[in-house]
Order: structure tokens, then sequence, then C-alpha cells
């Protein structure tokens, strides 16, 4: 096997002694009939192969699809003044993400600049409006998002059986091991057999591979990097080193035709155009998938590893941007991968830890993570707003409060489509004044059926008073709201609307579960699994069929047990869900008494005879609509 000979590894050998030779050992495994016939060898596989598939100008992409735009023509996304996208034919002009608009259009006077959609107040949805406006508008990402979606569930139709994970707005890596080994055997059924003479019965390599012809299936990294790796340098290294052809080069290039496939079935059913990096691992694929930009992909040969990651400068790779790559940089006074290899893992083990075995390998081309799709539901959704001009007077907040729960409305609306049981357990805010931590409240959320801006908006208001409390004035510079907790109650789920059919209409329910006092941004955000404290259950009562509330004291049971038959073995989760109803209409029933009260309290405690403006706009905004009609029907 070949790996880059001595002599070519020390033309780019920047480090104070000389690595090992066998620092990338690891590269050349010997590929045996138990790897090719094996269906689970997970990370270890050696026939494993990963892509990451990324978006060219992504969200400028977006706007060219939306507005049917030549893709030819330069074109940027601006949010406010600022660029935060730009196609490649802007780029041709010089014309980068740091730049202002004005500045841009200097450079390239003919440039379409698209402003991002906003959120603006009394809007459900997002816009594209004319008077954007950072002081009364926010950033609405959600057509991306979408659109992101569409492009993973394109992945996902073009390669069942393959484990597809988002990495990001724009990319996903792809884990093609197992329908590249599918494709092997089908390709060369001979591997499907143990020869009756291999010496080592499955664990006999298997015979030499066949001939690979990479032309038009993706760039090859080289394994040997000239000066002169030029495009034509670069088109004759292809298909170089064949005598080095290994199985896994085999999978890499079975690999690119379906990533390929893919790829050009993105394009021309979406319009997206994407680059993809292909190689043994995550590490890697993300690592190269930017080789080649935009519109093609590059593939990453185990025997072409050692001289890409050598001369890298190792504070470029991912995880050692930060304080790691810092401490080890000034630790042994070196910039590259290949510096790095001469230390020892025992050394690199005793400065920085066990768990530096990890860095350790990576800087060998090792990456054992597994591509895993995240499940779907999503742990928190959160909308924020830097506030360009600050919040001084509290009742400034029910604006932004309504602009960030119809973005949380519309996002969950999004993701309950691909699943329908998504539900949000918990509702905090956070305002933050300046670079202090922020201030939070939460509540448990209600299992309302429709999960409206109302009812969100009336609910953050909620949160916002006791985050303000009596102040007259506050300073806040940016506001949060998050859903926690979501997750997808398939139980519950089935019961509560089986318990509304039932019952017909319960309205919706609405609970708060009051967290006593501020609490820090970690706290509340990690708060998760606190029980819903205020009505939970005395020990040893029957608590599957009633329980006893903790502010009134009062025992509340299940109506009508014999009602809830078992029909398909879910009784008692229907049970719990209905009892779960139960307590949230009850305290429910506590909600509206304390919004009752505090909104009289508003009129009645403020210092003046008169209410104040901010009261009696407060007042007048919240009555009307969302919680407050419908508590008045209790
Ligand atoms: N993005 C952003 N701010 C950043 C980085 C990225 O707003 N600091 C957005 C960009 O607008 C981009 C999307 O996230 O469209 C994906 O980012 P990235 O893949 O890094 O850049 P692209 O614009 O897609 O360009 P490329 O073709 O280089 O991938
Ligand atoms: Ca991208
Ligand atoms: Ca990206």
């Amino acid at each position: 096997m070949s790996l880059a000979s001595p002599s070519k590894a020390g033309a780019l050998w920047k480090g104070k002694e000389k690595a090992t030779d066998d620092a990338y050992d690891d590269l050349t495994p010997v590929i045996t009939y138990r790897h090719i016939l094996s269906q689970s060898l997970g990370v270890k596989d050696p026939l494993r192969v990963v892509a990451l598939c990324d978006s060219d100008a992504f969200y400028a992409a977006c706007e060219q699809v939306r507005l049917g735009l030549d893709p030819n023509v330069p074109m940027v996304v601006q949010q406010w003044e600022a660029l935060i996208a730009v196609n490649y034919p802007a780029r041709k002009f010089g014309i980068s993400r740091m730049d202002r608009v004005k500045d841009a259009k200097k450079r390239c006077p003919e440039l379409i600049a698209v402003h991002v959609a906003t959120y603006k107040e009394g809007q459900k949805e997002p816009g594209y409006w004319d008077d954007v406006d950072s002081h009364t508008h926010k950033v609405s990402l959600d057509y991306y998002r979408r659109e992101s979606m569409k492009i993973i569930n394109m992945f996902k139709e073009n390669l069942p059986g393959g484990e597809i994970e988002k990495a990001s707005i724009d990319e996903a890596f792809i884990d093609f091991t197992r329908p590249v080994r599918e494709k092997i055997l089908e390709r060369y059924p001979y591997l499907a057999e143990v020869p009756h003479d291999a010496p080592n019965g499955i664990d006999s390599p298997l015979p030499p591979p066949p001939p690979i012809s990479w032309n038009a299936i993706g760039f090859l990294v080289p394994v040997t990097p000239s000066e002169s790796a030029g495009n034509e340098g670069e088109e004759l290294l292809r298909g170089e080193d064949d005598d080095s052809t290994t199985w896994h080069d085999v999978a890499l290039s079975i690999a690119a035709e379906l990533m390929d496939q893919i790829r050009k079935e993105v394009h021309t059913k979406l319009g997206y155009t994407t680059s993809a990096g292909i190689s043994r691992n995550k590490f890697l694929a993300k690592l190269c998938a930017s080789y080649k930009k935009p519109n093609s992909q590059s593939i990453l040969r185990n025997t072409a590893i050692p001289n890409y990651l050598r001369p890298l400068p190792f504070q470029k790779i991912r995880f050692l941007g930060g304080k790691l790559g810092d401490a080890l940089a000034k630790e042994y006074d070196v910039s590259t991968v290949g510096d790095l290899l001469t230390i020892s893992l025992e050394e690199m083990q005793r400065k920085f830890g066990e768990n530096s075995i990890w860095v350790y390998e990576l800087l060998r081309g090792i990456d054992r993570s597994e591509v895993k799709e995240k499940s779907a539901m999503f742990k928190s959704m959160l909308a924020s707003k830097n506030l360009p001009k600050p919040i001084t007077n509290p009742s400034e907040g029910h604006h932004w409060l309504r602009v960030l729960a119809a973005e949380l409305a519309l996002r969950l609306k999004d993701s309950r489509e691909a699943s329908p049981n998504l539900w949000p357990k918990t509702i905090v805010l956070h305002a933050r004044k300046g670079y202090e931590t922020a201030r939070s409240k939460q509540a448990s959320f209600p299992f309302v059926r429709d999960i409206t801006v109302d009812v969100i908006s009336a609910i953050a208001d909620k949160l916002w008073k006791e985050v303000t409390g009596d102040a007259k004035s506050v300073y806040v510079t940016n506001v949060q709201l998050a859903f926690t907790n979501i997750e997808a109650t398939e139980a519950g789920q089935q019961s509560i609307e089986g318990f509304f059919r039932s019952k017909g209409s319960i309205h919706q329910i609405l609970k708060r579960n009051h967290e006593e006092g501020d609490s820090t941004e970690g706290q509340s955000l990690g708060s998760g699994s606190k029980p819903r404290s205020k009505s939970s259950d005395p020990p040893n009562d029957d608590s599957s069929v009633s329980f006893v509330c903790g502010r009134c004291g009062k025992r509340v049971v299940l109506p009508d047990k014999g009602e809830q038959s078992d029909e398909d073995g879910g009784a008692e989760a229907r049970q719990a869900g209905v009892l779960a109803v139960l307590r949230m209409e009850h305290d429910d029933f506590h909600f509206a008494q304390d919004l009752a009260k505090s909104s009289g309290a508003d009129i009645s405690s403020s210092k003046g005879s008169s209410p104040s403006r901010a009261t009696k706009r407060r007042k007048k905004q919240v009555e009307p609509k969302g919680i407050a009609k419908f508590f008045r029907k209790k």
C-alpha cells in the first residue's frame, strides 16, 4: 500500500522532529470477507464512507429560487445594511459577507440586494416588506429552514436505508456505508462467497479491487499536492496511483456516484447547487467539502489523507479553533497538524487530560463519531431579538413579545408538519440588560389544540410582568422567548385528543406553573425536568385517578374511570393523559383567577388616581385578545 512516501511527506514536514511513520497506520487496513459481509461494524467499519453536503451560498440561493432570478446575476441577501449571503457571481466582484450593502454596490452597480424576510407585529407570517426597520421588525429565517427541510427530505427519499444527519441549516452528513456495501455486492457478486481455498476463511483478504474511473464523479484530493496544484494540476492527478487502489476506494467511488445523483436531483427539482466532501468519516468529509466550490464534490481517499492533513494549520480545524488549539499552539510552539504528530498520546493525555485521545486521533484522520439522525423532536425552539433601541418602559415589551410569539407559532407549526405530535412543555422568557445575565421566567405550556400567536403572547406577557415586576422603567437590550422540553407526546396526545372529542368543547386549556423567584438563564433553560411543583400529588394516594391541588388543597378525581376502555392496550397512558388535562384545567382556573386579579390590581394599584398610559395600553391590548376572552367564559 502506498502511503505518501517518506521523502514526499518530508518536503511538507514543518515539525521539529520527524513524526513516526506509523502515524497514519489506521488508513491502510486489510479488508477481508468478514468486512464486506458484516452488516453492522459501525464506526470501525474499514469500508465506512461518509459525505457532508453543503448548499452553495444558501440564503442567496433561496432568494434566487423564490424570485426566479437568473443564477448568473450577482446577488446578495441583506439583513438591515449588512450582507448575510453572497452568491458566487457576486463573489467574483470581491464582495464578501463582511461588506455593507452600500460598499458592495460600489463594487458591482448592477448587484441585486434582497432583504431577508422579517416579522412585523400584527402579521402572522413573516414577509418581505418595503419598510423594514430593525427598530420594529425581526429577521425571519423560516423560509430558509423550510427550503433546508426540502433538501434534507430529498436526500432521504433518494437514499432509503442511508443514515442522514442534518448538521446545520444548509448542510447534512450522509452515511453511505450501508447502501454502498449493497452496491459492491451487487456489482461484484464473487465477494459474497468466501473461496474454499481462502487461507483464513472469512478473515482472508479480499481479492484485488477493480480499477476505478474517477472521472466525472468528483475532484480527487491529490495524494501528492504539487506546487502548481491549479485546476489543471489536479486534472492530471485524477486516476493516479492506480496501483494503490483499495476496496475502500471502490466504496468511495460508489458513494460519489450516489452523491452526484442526489445532488443533481436537488439541483433540477429544487434549484439548489451543493458541494460535497466524501471520505472515511465525518471530520474528513466536512474538511474536504469546501475543497472545490460551488456545485462540485471532492473525494478524499485514505491514501491522500496524510498529505492533506499535515500542512493544515490545526487551529483551522473546527474543534481546535478555540482554547484547546491555543493551548496546544502555546505549549509546543507549533501551528500545523504535522507538528502535533510528534506528541505521544501519553504526553498529550498528561497535559490535556484523558479525553485528548480524541484530538490525538483526529490529527491522524480518525473520527469515531456516528452519523445519526437527530430525533424529530427538537429539544427547544428559541426566538430572539437584539433591540437596537432598548426597552425602557415595561409597556414596550408587548410589541416584541408578539413578534417573538409569531415566530414560535410558525416554527412549531412547521415542525409539526414533520412530527404532528410535537408539544412544548415549557415556555421561557429571557430579558437581558447589556451583558448582564438574563433575567428569566418560565411556565408550563398549556395543552391547547391551536398554539396561536395569541396564546403564546398572552403567556409571554404574563411572564414579562413577572420579570419586570413593579418597575416603572427598565433597560432591556435583548429579549428571547423559547419553547423548551419539546416532546413528541404519542400516547398522551391521543388521550388528550380523545378526551377533547368525548367531552366536547373544553376551552383551550391554559395552565401555568410558577417558578418562584428569578432564575438565571442556565438554570431556567436547563430545568426542564422540574416537577410541576404546585399540583404534585401526595405520595400515598391513588395518583393514577386523582390529584390534590397544591394551591387550594382540593382533590380532583378523574370523572368517569369506566369510560376509558382499553381498546389498544393504552388505557393507562390515556388515563394519565386525561388526568394531565384535568390537572391543567384546574391550574388554569387558578391562572384565570390570578390573571383577573393581576389585571384588576394593575388599575387599582397604580399610584395616581387615573391609570397610567402604559396600563391603559396594556389593558386595551390584552383584554380583547387571546387569553382574556377565553378566561371570561370561566
Ligand atoms: N450564515 C450567516 N452568518 C454566518 C455564517 C453563515 O448568516 N456567520 C448563513 C449564510 O447566509 C449562509 C448560510 O448561513 O447562506 C450557510 O452558511 P455557509 O454554508 O457558511 O455559507 P454559504 O452562504 O452557504 O456559502 P458557501 O457556498 O460558501 O457555503
Ligand atoms: Ca453553504
Ligand atoms: Ca454551511
